[in-house]
């Protein structure tokens, strides 16, 4: 598997020939050295409903065909949308061509704003494991720390684990160091900051903080080779 960063939660992997988009807010996102018009993923997958996440998954999901994978209400509203989309949820897994993917609880919100003010329910936020070939990403979504991500680990050992260490609406540096150590990934890489003013933070003082030493700050743009 190839993995790369690409500004907050957005990450790429390209396994079994396949190429696979998590949480793909590129329109707005200061931070990503990437183009949604030039995006042609096989697959886009979500930790969640929120803006920052869903980003440009419609326009990109119409113009290349991939398929969506996301938590029931998250997938059936994007169906509605016209996109082709796979529902899943928390505690289940499914092969794809790409391998598989297992969704995993997270503490977050989900909803979705209309242009009526109104809240339209996408479900249950969560993060995914996607594994293939004997290595396993676990990518966080936006969450707070929880004891159980032990449990994660335990059932799925972990080489590569993207946290949230923005604080305000996820996990900061502190508590995200926490979750490195129940995790005991082999890699450790924080996202999900300096993208807006509220989660500015020091992502190599978190790595300093990380102490099993699998922290590692990616930058923008950079692979990791599994
Ligand atoms: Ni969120
Ligand atoms: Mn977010």
């Amino acid at each position: 598997m190839k993995v790369s960063y690409h500004g907050h939660s957005v990450v790429k992997i390209r396994s079994n020939g396949k190429t696979v988009l998590i949480d793909p807010f590129i329109t707005g996102n200061d931070l990503t050295d990437l183009r949604a018009d030039e995006q042609s993923p096989d697959f886009i997958v979500l930790t969640h409903g929120h803006g920052d996440h869903v980003g440009d998954t419609v326009d990109i999901a119409r113009r290349s065909g991939a398929l969506v994978i996301a938590v029931n209400e998250l997938a059936l509203y994007l169906q509605h949308q016209g996109i082709e989309a796979h529902p899943m949820h928390i505690g289940g897994s499914r092969e794809f061509e790409f391998g598989k993917i297992k969704f995993t609880q997270a503490f977050h919100g989900s909803g979705l704003q209309q242009a009526d003010g109104t809240f339209l329910y996408m479900g249950m936020p969560a993060g995914v494991l996607i594994m293939n070939e004997g290595k396993t990403v676990y990518h966080a979504g936006d969450t707070a720390l929880f004891s159980d991500m032990k449990l994660i680990a335990e059932r799925h050992p972990i080489d590569l684990a993207f946290l949230p260490i923005g604080d305000n609406f996820t996990m900061g540096p502190e508590d995200a160091a926490v979750a490195a150590e129940f995790l005991q990934a082999k890699i450790t890489v924080p996202i999900h900051y300096d993208t807006f003013p509220p989660i500015r933070q020091n992502p190599a003082d978190f790595v300093s903080r990380v102490q099993n030493g699998s922290g590692r700050v990616m930058t923008v743009g950079e692979v990791i080779e599994l």
